[in-house]
This record gives C-alpha cells, sequence and structure tokens, in this order.
C-alpha cells in the first residue's frame, strides 16, 4: 500500500476514541435521556446478553440477563451491601436487590435519573433496600470500606479517568470485596469506512473506548486483584444493535449536537471491532 492510499484506520488524534468525557455534560445527557420512555429496554440502559442459541430473545430480557450474569459474579449474600455506580433509572439496582436481598446504593451523574429511580423504586416497595444519590464517581461520597460488592454496568466509559474511577471503588470496598463491570473496547483496528459509525457513537454518547490490554494494568495501579476478563462481543453487541435499530428514532432527539449525521444503531450492526468485556475484580484481603 503507498503512504497516499486510503489508511486502514483513522489516527486517534483525528477520531472520537481519545475525547475526554466530562462528568457534567453526561449528566445533562443523561437527564435528556431520561424525559423520553425507555420502557424499550425495561429501564436498564446497557447491552442485551444472548446466549448461542436464542437469537429471538427481546433485548429487554436479554438486559436483565447481562444483570444476572454480572450478579453472579458479585458473590454476595442477604443483608450486604452493593454499590451501583453509574446506576441508571435503577432497574438494575431493584433486580440485584430483589434476586439477593442484598442492599444496594446506586450513584448516577444526572439528577433526572436519580430521582426517577428513587420514584420507581418507591412504587415497587424497595424503598427500605434501594437507595439512590446522584454523585461522580470519579469522587464518591462514601466513607472507606462501606460496600461489600460493586457493580458497574456501561458506566465507565462515560468517566474521564478508568484509573480514577476504579481507585474509587477499592477505596470503597471492602477488603475482599468483588467489583465487576462492563465496559466497551477497541477490540482490533477499526477499518476506515467502519470509523465513522464508531465516532458517531462516542460522540453522541460522550464516551471513550479502552484496549484489551489495558485492564490488567488497570486494576493493578488501582490496587485491585484481577479475577476474571470475558469478551462478551459474541453475546451482546450485534444483537443489541440490530434489535434497537427496529425501534424508534426518538433517541436521536437527545444529542446535543449540531452534526448532521447523529448516531444510529444500524450503522453499528457490522462493527465487530467495538467490543463489550465483562471483567471481574477483588479488592485485596
Ligand atoms: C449507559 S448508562 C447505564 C445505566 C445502568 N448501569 C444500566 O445498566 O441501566 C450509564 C450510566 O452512567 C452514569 N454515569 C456516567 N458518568 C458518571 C459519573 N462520572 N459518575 C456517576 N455516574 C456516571 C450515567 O448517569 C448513567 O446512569
Amino acid at each position: 500500500m503507498s503512504s497516499t492510499s486510503t489508511p486502514t484506520s483513522t489516527s486517534p488524534a483525528e477520531s472520537a476514541l481519545t475525547t475526554t468525557p466530562v462528568p457534567e455534560e453526561v449528566g445533562r445527557l443523561y437527564d435528556r435521556l431520561t424525559a423520553l420512555d425507555t420502557e424499550a429496554v425495561g429501564g436498564s440502559l446497557h447491552l442485551g446478553y444472548w446466549d448461542v442459541d436464542d437469537n429471538d430473545t427481546l433485548l429487554v430480557e436479554a438486559a436483565d440477563r447481562l444483570t444476572d450474569e454480572m450478579t453472579d459474579r458479585l458473590r454476595i449474600v442477604e443483608g450486604q451491601r452493593v454499590l451501583d455506580i453509574g446506576c441508571g433509572v435503577g432497574q438494575p439496582a431493584m433486580r440485584i436487590a430483589r434476586r439477593t436481598g442484598a442492599h444496594v446504593t446506586g450513584v448516577a451523574i444526572s439528577k433526572d435519573q436519580i430521582a426517577r429511580a428513587t420514584a420507581l423504586a418507591e412504587s415497587a416497595g424497595l424503598s427500605d433496600r434501594v437507595a439512590f444519590r446522584h454523585a461522580d464517581a470519579m469522587e464518591l461520597p462514601f466513607p472507606d470500606n462501606s460496600f461489600d460488592a460493586a457493580v458497574a454496568i456501561e458506566s465507565i466509559f462515560h468517566m474521564p479517568d478508568r484509573g480514577r474511577v476504579l481507585s474509587e471503588i477499592r477505596r470503597v470496598l471492602r477488603p475482599g470485596g468483588r467489583l465487576v463491570l462492563t465496559d466497551f473496547f477497541e477490540r482490533g483496528p477499526i477499518p476506515a469506512e467502519k470509523q465513522p459509525a464508531v465516532d458517531r457513537l462516542l460522540r453522541d454518547f460522550i464516551m471513550t473506548l479502552a484496549r484489551p490490554e489495558d485492564y490488567v494494568p488497570m486494576l493493578r495501579d488501582a490496587g485491585l486483584r484481577f479475577v476474571e476478563l470475558l469478551d462478551i462481543t459474541e453475546q451482546s453487541v450485534r444483537q443489541t444493535f440490530e434489535q434497537m435499530s427496529r425501534g424508534s428514532q426518538e433517541m436521536q432527539t437527545v444529542f446535543d449536537d449540531e452534526a448532521e449525521e447523529k448516531f444510529s444503531p444500524a450503522s453499528m450492526v457490522d462493527v465487530d471491532e467495538f467490543g463489550s468485556v465483562l471483567l471481574t475484580a477483588q479488592k485485596p484481603l
């Protein structure tokens, strides 16, 4: 290939991959999203999880299944305290509380999400077991060692510094407590023709992609012990974008951007280089 031919991928400096998210802007984005009807995903704002043979399962059910896959890895029992970092409108927190009997505290950067989550928990009769608080995960408003486990479902990619969030989580976890999170990562070099779709997604949802080799050093630097890393792309990404692309276009109205072209789920269906990872770690004893 000559030096003047089309590059196979956009250099980081030209792409949205490296743009640092600003928490206040992320909060405003989710305030606008909260005003929409999120019933299509049952209040969960994350990918679904499909086993090999069940492609017909709807996103709403598959999204709960991802929550369950993560909950099982927390190894918590009734009465223990769980922190949900980036809790959305509280569907995962309520599900964790119901399935395990744990007390779950959710934090999110969007005030409207916290108000909605609090109201939903009240009407579900779960106010004694779940609580929600507006906070930036970069500075968690909790004392050291105050949680038995922590979960972060598709939230750390919105944060300016993944390492700092992990350090904060380690601080508030008790020794031996587990952290289970999902994150998006660059599974392989993104071909030039797919880069615009990825850039639109990252720009409109204000997020960055990690690299697979980042995770183990990131955990180590934060003082967490690596337990497990699963690439769950095959079980989650394509089916989610496929089902989202059959849904309404209403979501596009929330993006605070004047660009002509906005994120569209259909444009992400074939981007196999866009990966999802399920990561488990533990605070050393
Ligand atoms: C994709 S949503 C996932 C919501 C929820 N975990 C779920 O699965 O339904 C991302 C969440 O991260 C939260 N978030 C983003 N940046 C944050 C920050 N700096 N501090 C706390 N929460 C944050 C957003 O408010 C939102 O609730």
